[in-house]
């Protein structure tokens, strides 16, 4: 039996084609492994904190620099990262904006990647401590930036996330890319078409 948090992180409703994708993986996902239980957390629609002075003295200060907002600020990041530990597995819809991800998943990963908690410093440098989950990120995006092509590097998107969570320790990692939503319907079509199917061979093998 699997914790499974699906992590939906466009701002948009119905129209939003990463978290249709991402309803429609947990849905699969529900019906192939009922006994796994399902949380979500939609940072598009319910934004975490972003990084503030206090937060930074919470996680980094003397126990004396300790004041009641730093207190309240950290608590949100220590209860954030707890649900996020607690997971087996992590579902992400993920839109492309201005190349990268969305800034609310960028505050939510501030929230998360926590010294002593999520990384640890120690004597050869660096060590994730998020160890034997997998994440599945599900990504849509206007334009396409197909692997090798000179569009390529424009994709901030996927290195970046690859990158962080790889840096605490999540690198059993899986992309199902929906791309081309603004390149004409026919190719937006075909797009989506493709993400769904190999989400639904996903269901099965991931
Ligand atoms: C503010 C904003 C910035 C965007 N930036 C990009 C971009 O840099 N590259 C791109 O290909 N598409 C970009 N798009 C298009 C979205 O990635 C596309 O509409 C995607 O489907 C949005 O995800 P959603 O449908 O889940 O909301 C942007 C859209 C918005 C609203």
């Amino acid at each position: 039996m699997s914790k499974i948090l699906v992590i939906t992180s466009s701002p948009r409703g119905e129209r939003s084609v990463s978290r249709a994708l991402t309803a429609k993986f947990a849905q699969l996902w529900a019906q192939q492994h009922p006994q796994d239980t399902i949380f979500l957390r939609d940072i598009g629609h319910h934004p975490v904190p972003h990084v503030s002075e206090p937060w930074v003295i919470g996680a980094f200060g003397s126990p004396e620099a300790q004041t009641p907002e730093s207190k309240a600020a950290i608590a949100v990041s220590d209860q954030l990262v707890e649900e996020f530990l607690n997971a087996d597995r992590y579902i992400f819809g993920v839109p492309m904006y201005n190349l990268n991800i969305p800034s609310t998943l960028k505050a939510y990963i501030d929230q998360i990647v926590r010294a002593g908690k999520t990384f640890a410093v120690g004597p050869n440098g660096y060590e994730g401590l998020v160890k034997d989950k997998k994440a599945l990120f599900i990504t849509s995006s206007g334009g396409s930036f197909p692997p090798g092509s000179p569009m390529a590097s424009y994709n901030f998107q996927e290195p970046y996330l690859r990158a962080i969570f790889g840096f605490i320790g999540v690198t059993d990692v899986h992309f199902v890319v929906a791309d081309s939503m603004n390149q004409g319907d026919d190719s937006a079509k075909l797009s989506r078409q493709k993400a769904e199917n190999a989400l639904t061979e996903l269901a099965a093998t991931w």
